[in-house]
């Protein structure tokens, strides 16, 4: 089994055929490094280059950090900590942060925002937990994580002194460069490098991802392996690559004025795997005044919000649905004797097939609506089907970004509010850009 995509609904086989030999240059350009950006490829064959003593050492120090931890707070932003985020909620159950099971500590997030607030709040609830912290920066200089880590760092040494705090903090980042590796190598922390060639949005398949994704308990093989069967299905232009056929109808779409496409999905778990897709498709696509914009959708839930605007708004949208096969669990409706609610005409159904039926029944609705429709339909949700999707969507990005002309691995415009807010924050070495924008304000 695989996951698998129908474009029926959204774009021509003949449309889709009459791109591929653009897939094929996009591909090539991936393959062969000759596009722009090309030294942030890393990540295509990362599935099957990460040696086997990688996963090990990163299921050591997992299985290190759990024994040592009754809470881990994984701290980054962005692509330091979006991939995780999105594995983790997808696999929990979804009440995992109330009901902790044995010996698999809770997960918590942090670095990704600057709230005073939830700063506060989580070093509140850190005080009388056995905690430990995952520290994530590529560049190692980001801000807030920065900011998170100094006040985490702080707190843990406070409370169980320096040498056992260097012993529950593994940190995340670059072989070489950046603040964060001289403060690990100072410290004397367990470190995993983020390669050079492996852009912060791209590299969840690397320890970046991998290691809070084994702490919080799950099997970094088996994700790995799904994504290794997809890096070998998406090799050729042609019909049978789905990421290939996926950028090619994006591509289709966009030049026909459909210029925001919506992820939707029906599984609550895989709220984050949207936002993750919003990070990976919106910083890679969105340069040069061209892109689409990726918006995201949890249904039925947003069909309550979101759904009068999808049916009836501005028809430059389409749909992206992640349509999950089978759920783990079962769940019958029961048979009420007094059927005051009036729902024994669905009585001894699955919940899923309601939910089944909800996605079916807006599908067409909005397909009669004016909304073209891309289903990726994946068996069920497992380590396994997650890494074919990330990888999936990974390699339909790269070539979706040279499709519509763009360097899909850079984020030049990140640069500017950080530039603004430094000057702002009278950072040394700004004093001109703070004094230029002092007198705008
Ligand atoms: O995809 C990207 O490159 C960015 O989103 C980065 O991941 C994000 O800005 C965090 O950067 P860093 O890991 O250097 O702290």
């Amino acid at each position: 089994m695989t996951i698998k995509i129908n474009t029926a609904h959204a774009v021509s086989n003949n449309a889709i055929s009459d791109l591929m030999p653009q897939v094929g240059d996009a591909l090539l350009k991936i393959h062969q490094a000759t596009g722009e950006g090309h030294d942030f490829l890393g990540w295509v064959d990362l599935p099957s280059r990460t040696h086997e003593e990688l996963l090990d050492n990163i299921n050591t120090t997992a299985r290190d950090l759990r024994h040592e931890c009754d809470v881990v707070v994984c701290v980054g932003i962005g692509g330091s900590y979006l991939g995780a985020k999105a594995v983790i909620e997808a696999l929990n159950n979804s009440f995992a942060a109330y009901t902790r099971k044995d010996k698999i500590p809770t997960i918590l997030f942090a670095g990704h925002n600057i709230g005073e607030d939830y700063l506060f709040e989580l070093t509140e609830f850190l005080k009388d937990k056995k905690f430990g912290i995952i520290v994530i920066s590529k560049s190692g200089t980001t801000t807030e994580p920065a900011i998170a880590f100094r006040i985490l760092k702080e707190q843990l040494e406070a409370s169980v002194g320096k040498q056992v705090a260097a012993r529950r903090i593994v940190a995340i980042t670059d072989a070489k460069r950046g603040a964060l590796r001289q403060l690990a190598d100072q410290e004397g922390y367990k470190t995993f490098v983020i390669e050079d060639s492996v852009g912060g949005r791209f590299s969840v398949l690397s320890p970046v991802g991998l290691l809070p994704i084994a702490v919080a308990g799950y099997d970094i093989r088996a994700l790995m392996e799904g994504a290794l069967s997809m890096q070998r299905d998406t090799v050729n232009a042609n019909a049978t690559n789905i990421a290939a056929v996926y950028a090619a109808a994006r591509n289709i779409l966009y030049r026909e004025g459909k210029k925001i496409e919506i992820l939707v999905n029906y599984n609550p778990k895989l709220h984050f795997f949207g936002e993750w897709w919003k990070q990976l498709y919106g910083e890679s696509e969105g340069k040069d005044h061209k892109g689409i914009f990726p918006a995201a959708v949890d249904n039925s839930t947003d069909l309550h919000s979101m759904g009068q605007w999808i049916q009836d708004g501005e028809r430059t949208i389409f749909e992206t649905v992640l349509s999950v096969d089978a759920p783990e669990h079962s769940l019958v409706i029961p048979s009420d004797d007094q059927n005051l609610d009036g729902l024994n005409y669905i009585a001894g159904k699955h919940i899923d097939f309601v939910n089944k039926m909800a996605e079916l029944g807006t599908r067409i609705a909005h397909i009669d609506g004016g909304v073209p429709n891309i289903t990726i339909s994946i068996p069920r949700i497992d380590a396994f089907y997650l890494g074919q999707l990330i990888y999936f969507f990974e390699k339909a990005c790269g070539i979706s970004g040279y499709l519509l002309g763009v360097n899909p691995f850079n984020q030049p415009g990140v640069e500017d509010y950080k530039r603004n807010m430094f000057a702002l924050l009278e950072k040394p070495g700004y004093e001109e850009q703070t004094e230029k924008i002092k007198s705008r304000l």
